[in-house]
This record gives C-alpha cells, sequence and structure tokens, in this order.
C-alpha cells in the first residue's frame, strides 16, 4: 500500500487510534481472546493514558482514514494492530521497521500463544521468542509469549 503514511498522533487522534485498535482485535478473535475491556474504556485509555504517555504512530491513507497503528512504550511494542481490511499487505511490516528504527538498541512484545499468524511475522521480522508463560500474568489470563529483537 503506497499511499499510506505514518504520523506521530497527538491528542486529536485519539479516537482514530482506538477505533483501529477496537476493529483489528475484534477481528482477531479466535487467534487472540475477546478484549476485556468495553469500547468505552479503550477509548478512555488511549485518550487519558496512551496518546499522553507513550509514542503513537498512526497510519492512514490518502483520505486520513485510519489503517493502523503502532504503539512504543520505551523498549516495548506495546500494541501493533493493522486494521483488519488491510492485513497481509504490508503496513505491519512498515511499522515494526519504524519501530526498529525509532530503538535500535532493542525491542521486547508480548504476543498471544494463540495468535500464531504475529509469531510467524514477529519471527520473519527477526524476533525470536525470549520466554512463554501460562497467562496468569495478563488481563486475559491466556499464555502469551515474549519476543525479543535482536535475537540475543
Ligand atoms: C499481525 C499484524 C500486525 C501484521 O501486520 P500486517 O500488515 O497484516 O502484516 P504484513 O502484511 O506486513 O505481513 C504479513 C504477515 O502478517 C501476519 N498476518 C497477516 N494477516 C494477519 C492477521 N489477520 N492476523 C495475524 N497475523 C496476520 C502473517 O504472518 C503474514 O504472513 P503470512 O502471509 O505468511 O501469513 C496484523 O496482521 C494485525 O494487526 N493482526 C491482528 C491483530 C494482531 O494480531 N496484532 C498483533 C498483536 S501482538
Amino acid at each position: 500500500m503506497d499511499f499510506a503514511a505514518s504520523r506521530r498522533a497527538g491528542p486529536e487522534d485519539a479516537l482514530a487510534v482506538a477505533d483501529v485498535l477496537i476493529r483489528s482485535r475484534r477481528a482477531a478473535v479466535g487467534a487472540v481472546p475477546p478484549a476485556v475491556h468495553s469500547d468505552a474504556e479503550v477509548r478512555e485509555w488511549i485518550s487519558a493514558v496512551v496518546i499522553p504517555e507513550r509514542e503513537v504512530w498512526l497510519m492512514e491513507d490518502a483520505d486520513g482514514r485510519p489503517l493502523a497503528v503502532l504503539v512504543l512504550d520505551d523498549g516495548w511494542v506495546d500494541q501493533l494492530y493493522v486494521d483488519p481490511a488491510v492485513t497481509g499487505r504490508g503496513l505491519g511490516s512498515r511499522l515494526i521497521d519504524l519501530a526498529k528504527s525509532r530503538r535500535p538498541a532493542g525491542l521486547q512484545l508480548w504476543t498471544f500463544a494463540s495468535n500464531t499468524g504475529a509469531q510467524r511475522f514477529y519471527l520473519r521480522h527477526g524476533f525470536s521468542v525470549a520466554e512463554t508463560t501460562d497467562g496468569s500474568g495478563n488481563e486475559e489470563k491466556a499464555p502469551d509469549i515474549r519476543f525479543v529483537w535482536p535475537a540475543p
């Protein structure tokens, strides 16, 4: 998708950012557990916590429609979500390359053990498995995997 451009998201983008997360997460249910928070709680968290305190990147089409979101929190990829209508077209790859360029010293992230598509994606991008859990430490109580880049 050549027309998609990424830019830093500000307070005025909170609803667009939340919208991408909510739609992508909902479409991914099966590969990921159902959301434990309501849509309203997600919108409030994005606007009160994520945008003010973390580094948020938004990818949009030529008409300004939000397509994909990357959230960096120190050395963590905190969120990476692509609109379900445009997955598999390279947007996630461009955002993970952006994450690497913003954090050349290294990155970590969590993904659900059930999310095999995302795991293939991260392995292809040079991440490796650092830890697997039984899920008792996350909100969804679902087994997850910590990936690191670069590989140790
Ligand atoms: C995982 C994700 C960020 C990848 O971004 P993308 O733009 O779709 O990926 P790219 O086009 O750059 O790369 C394609 C690869 O992404 C993965 N992928 C593609 N669509 C996917 C989907 N709907 N869900 C999970 N992974 C997917 C696959 O590994 C695919 O490779 P494949 O063709 O060998 O199956 C994106 O698909 C997504 O947002 N998925 C749903 C939410 C999610 O799982 N987020 C990650 C949470 S840790």
